[in-house]
């Protein structure tokens, strides 16, 4: 049984798959410093599971343990879905928290939302706002119906900001305050360069193309999983390509019999690493090719090359400002722009803006501002959801 101070507001803090713990860490960090105010709780949905998918970014991020795990495991998009919605709704009955903190586009994320919705708790989404447009994505629509039940929307970029007014979001409700998981890499980075995973894999820095691959539509269809690894093959002749491999990945490669492609001298395939392991073999990379989202943001802040293998993005920014170039799944287009890259014709990325380490700040000052305004007696009607809007709430002070 939780125990809750009364004076402070209990935020719970959904995580569930991989990039999650990413985006959460900064903000829990932040929060300590308004400790006799913010009260945390960690929900961990139980999406991903494995060590090396889950618990090692815990001791890497160096946050605390879930305080409630769900432990709902694999499944459908239904099947998972409704899951974690079926125990969230118990915890959310036996320990109601003043607000509800979700991140990303995950399956974990839609679900918690729509329960906190239900139930008339408030909901803010980090990470909100991006959009690629491809609804056949379980992501996007995740992104969009998230949004949508929002009460408070922390947009990453710009284009995130700008999406959700063009949606009809009031300006009220959207607060742009960067990207969390540049927080995260910043402070870490000094740790991840200590790694030792180059030299334990016999790689050279500036030597070697990194390479993740998990979205539904590049693993999930054979030909285009096929036609990416005949790529794969083909530039691994000439520099050697580390393959850090996500379990549905591997398992769809096996399903489709297509180990062979992988069987050349050049490939190297690895488990998913822990992030500082990742870090270092990413910010050491002569190039990265991915489908991953948060790994085109990651590599325009390190200045490293990334080739991502789809046709849109959710975050334009890394194209327009970043190092990032969008290549699909077509072989040539790939081997072409590999090749380019590798003989020195990389594009000059800057950084967007508010990706300065700070937007785990920014969120914890907001946190702090919407607790003063639920903490007014005047401004508490009971059974209302929406007590004040972000705006009113941020412009109110701290
Ligand atoms: C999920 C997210 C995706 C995110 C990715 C991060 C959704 C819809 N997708 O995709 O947006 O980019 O996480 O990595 O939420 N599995 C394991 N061990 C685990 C977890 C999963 O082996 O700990 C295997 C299972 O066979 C499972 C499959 O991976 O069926 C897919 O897992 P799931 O969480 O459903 O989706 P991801 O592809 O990981
Ligand atoms: N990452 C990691 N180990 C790996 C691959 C990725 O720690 O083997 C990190 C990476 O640095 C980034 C995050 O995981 O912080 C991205 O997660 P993922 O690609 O699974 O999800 P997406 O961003 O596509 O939703």
């Amino acid at each position: 049984m939780l125990k809750y101070s009364p004076e402070k507001m209990k935020i719970m803090m959904i995580v569930g798959a991989r990039p999650n713990f990413m985006k959460l860490a900064p903000v829990l960090e932040r929060m300590k410093r308004y400790h006799d105010f913010l009260e945390p709780i960690i929900v961990h949905t139980g999406q991903h599971y494995d060590h090396n998918l889950s618990g090692q970014f815990f001791a890497d991020l160096e946050i605390s343990q879930p305080d409630i795990h769900l432990e709902v495991g694999s499944g459908s998009h239904a099947e998972q879905t409704a899951k974690i919605m079926i125990e969230f709704e118990k915890v959310i009955n036996e320990h109601p928290p003043h607000l509800v903190v979700v991140v990303g586009d995950v399956n974990s994320t839609l679900a918690c939302a729509l329960v906190a919705a239900k139930c008339k708790i408030l909901i803010a989404h980090i990470e909100a706002g991006l959009r690629c447009g491809d609804m056949a994505m379980p992501e996007e629509i995740n992104r969009v119906l998230t949004d949508r039940i929002s009460d408070y929307l922390f947009p990453s970029e710009s284009s995130g900001y700008q999406n959700l007014i063009n949606e009809g979001m009031g300006e009220e409700s959207v607060f742009f305050v960067g990207n969390v998981m540049i927080d995260s890499l910043m402070t870490s980075m000094e740790k991840a360069r200590e790694s030792q995973i180059l030299e334990t894999h016999g790689l050279q820095a500036k030597n070697y193309i990194l390479l993740t691959l998990h979205r539904p539509e590049n693993v999930d269809d054979m030909k285009i999983l096929k036609n990416i690894l005949v790529s794969v093959e083909t530039i691994a002749k000439k520099t050697p390509v580390v393959f850090a491999c996500h379990p549905r990945t591997r398992l769809n490669i096996d399903k489709f019999g297509l180990t062979s492609y992988l069987a050349a001298p050049g490939i190297r395939i690895l488990e998913p690493l822990g992030y500082l392991d990742f870090l270092k073999l990413e910010s050491e990379a002569a190039l990265v090719l991915t489908d991953s989202g948060g790994i085109q943001e990651e590599t325009t802040v390190l200045n490293v090359p990334c080739l991502t293998l789809r046709t849109s993005t959710e975050r334009p920014v890394t194209v327009t400002e970043g190092t990032n170039t969008l290549v699909g799944s077509f072989p040539e287009r790939i081997a072409a722009e590999t090749e380019k890259i590798l003989r020195g014709h990389q594009k000059a990325g800057s950084i967007p803006k508010y990706w300065d380490g700070k937007a785990g700040e920014r969120i914890a000052e907001a946190f702090l501002k919407i607790r003063k305004s639920l903490f007014e007696p005047e401004t508490i009607k009971e059974g209302t959801r929406k007590i004040k809007t972000v705006r009113e709430t941020l412009a109110a002070g701290g």
